[in-house]
């Protein structure tokens, strides 16, 4: 029997149609990878699995008693508690018992009671915490937290004292450490380092129960997946196989799709034409009017590749300024104390360049402060005199009270309505998006209309903080393309190396 089967889902948004008989099923122990464009509507999928949403039609099937953790369920939590504390809280249970093998020990000890049975049972607490690996806990913890790049100030301090993307690594630890039976995550990797990112994939490829995850990084799913469900039109297909064999079916599914459609297109086409000519003479009119009656009822198929419509960036270009925009001498960066060796390095016109670094934190420091966002502990950087910057901020804190319409029109008061549906439109935010509030868009919707805003700025420079979050792979070339067009310097971060390999001129190791 499976874990979880989802039958025949159907789901709309006011406005939208997500799902057409929608299934789904995950066996026990099964590797899943959930995968389709931005708004097809994985997100709400995962929400209608875990319940905090209800389907229209069909059914939401859990096996009894299979346990299972969804990470965006964790924003719950206590905020003062200790990371550390938060994550041990998993095994509240096994302390319980430890204290109470103490208080037997102790009881034991003083001569109380019945000496060998008390002590007897205490041992059989202690043989039980064994069992339970109770003794290697901290081992247990220690990889899972080195792994995600915490370190022991990191985890001493309060939940909400954590920068927000620790605070989900925080949350994400939590939920390894739970082993439940299935795991339910939402682009896990947004928030990780390529390191972190190369953990997690092998945690998972060891894990010995099942999942379902959903992700744009391809490289990620190439090492995680054994199932892959793909969103599209609607339905969803299963793939048996690892990412490399699902996208070798999928193209084979699609080019039989598209003959399909060109069928039925033509067959529309042929009763069209047969309609028009015969439905005005009395002697057929008949025949006309029911294949018109049929032509009404048939379901048409989307046309291929369609969908989610066009992506288009690009990034305006001032003029050039000198040979040498960037000159970075002994750079020291942090907050307290320098998080890194200090940095030195000449960024010649136009040249691209990928950061890399072990440090989860250091990157994006590095980059506010030759931003001057942040102030350096040391050294220096000069950038020429006229260089304008075009920064995209990881950390960027948007109103989601907004639509992207407002959004775009508070950096941009002076522009007229078209012109602001046009750069939306242009970046794949489509009419109806661009005045919906964010909170009611999907991620990758967001990040586009975080990009609209970018497209409008004037640069040569640009500076770009994990720029392919949320984005699906459409998306990904699209803002690929544009960078690669973009004649100006340019610094990324970015876990993906499938993305800036073939980019940038080289890469610079923190
Ligand atoms: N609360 C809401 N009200 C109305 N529409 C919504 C709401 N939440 C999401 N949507 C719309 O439903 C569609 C599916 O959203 P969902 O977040 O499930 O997509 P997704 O597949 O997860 O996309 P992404 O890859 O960008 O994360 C999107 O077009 C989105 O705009
Ligand atoms: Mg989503």
């Amino acid at each position: 029997m499976a874990l979880l089967e989802l039958v025949d889902i159907e789901f709309n948004y006011s406005d939208k149609e997500l799902y057409q008989k929608a299934s789904l099923k995950i066996n026990p122990g099964e590797h899943c990878c959930l995968v389709g464009i931005n708004g097809s509507g994985k997100t709400t999928l995962l929400n209608l699995i875990v319940g905090e949403l209800r389907p229209d039609k069909g059914k939401v099937m859990w096996e009894p008693h299979v346990t299972y953790a969804y990470l965006d369920q964790q924003l719950k939590v206590e905020q003062d508690m200790p990371a550390i504390e938060y994550l041990y809280g998993v095994y509240s249970e096994l302390f319980a018992m430890e204290k109470e093998m103490e208080r037997l020990y102790a009881s034991a000890a003083s001569g109380e009671g019945d000496y060998e049975r008390i002590l007897d049972k205490a041992m059989k607490l202690g043989d039980k915490l064994q069992e339970k690996g109770f003794y290697s806990l901290q081992e247990k913890v220690g990889r899972l937290t080195d792994g995600l790049g915490f370190d022991k100030s990191d985890l001493e301090r309060p939940l909400r004292q954590l920068s927000s993307g620790q605070r989900e690594k925080a949350y994400l630890a939590k939920m390894l450490l739970e082993e439940k039976d299935v795991l339910i995550m939402d682009e896990p990797t947004n928030f990780l380092d390529a390191f972190q990112v190369e953990w997690l994939a092998s945690y998972l490829s060891n894990y010995p129960k099942a999942f379902l995850v959903v992700s744009h990084d391809e490289a990620f799913l190439r090492k995680i997946a054994k199932v892959v469900f793909c969103l599209e039109n609607k339905t969803v297909t299963r793939y048996k196989g690892d990412f490399e064999s699902y996208l070798a079916q999928h193209a084979l599914d699609l080019e039989q799709y598209r003959k399909n459609y060109e069928a039925q297109q033509r067959y529309i086409k042929r009763e069209e034409d047969f309609i028009a000519r015969h439905i005005v003479r009395a002697t057929s009119a008949r025949a006309a009017k029911s294949r018109r009656a049929r032509l009404a009822h048939l379901e048409v198929l989307a046309e291929p590749g369609k969908e989610g419509g066009k992506v288009f960036f690009s990034f305006p270009f001032t003029h050039d300024v000198g040979e040498k925009p960037l000159l970075v001498e002994e750079l020291e960066i942090g907050y307290t104390f320098p998080l890194l060796s200090p940095i030195s390095f000449l960024l010649k016109k136009g040249e691209k360049i990928a950061i890399l670094g072990q440090n989860g934190v250091g990157k994006t420091t590095f980059l506010k402060t030759i931003l001057g966002k942040i102030p350096s502990l040391g050294g220096s950087y000069k950038w020429l005199e006229g260089i304008q910057v075009n920064y995209f901020d990881q950390d960027e804190r948007i109103d989601l009270d907004m639509t992207p319409f407002e959004y775009v029109h508070s950096f941009y008061p002076e522009l007229d309505n078209t012109k602001i549906r046009t750069v939306l439109g242009a970046v794949g935010v489509r009419k109806e998006l661009s005045m919906r509030k964010m909170r009611e868009l999907s991620g990758g919707e967001v990040t586009k209309a975080r990009f609209a805003v970018m497209t409008l700025r004037k640069s040569n420079f640009l500076v770009l903080d994990e720029p392919t979050n949320h984005l699906d792979q459409k998306a990904k070339d699209a803002l690929f393309d544009a960078i690669e067009r973009y004649p100006g310097g340019v610094i990324i971060v970015s876990h993906e190396k499938d993305f800036y390999d073939g980019l940038v001129d080289y890469e610079l190791n923190f």
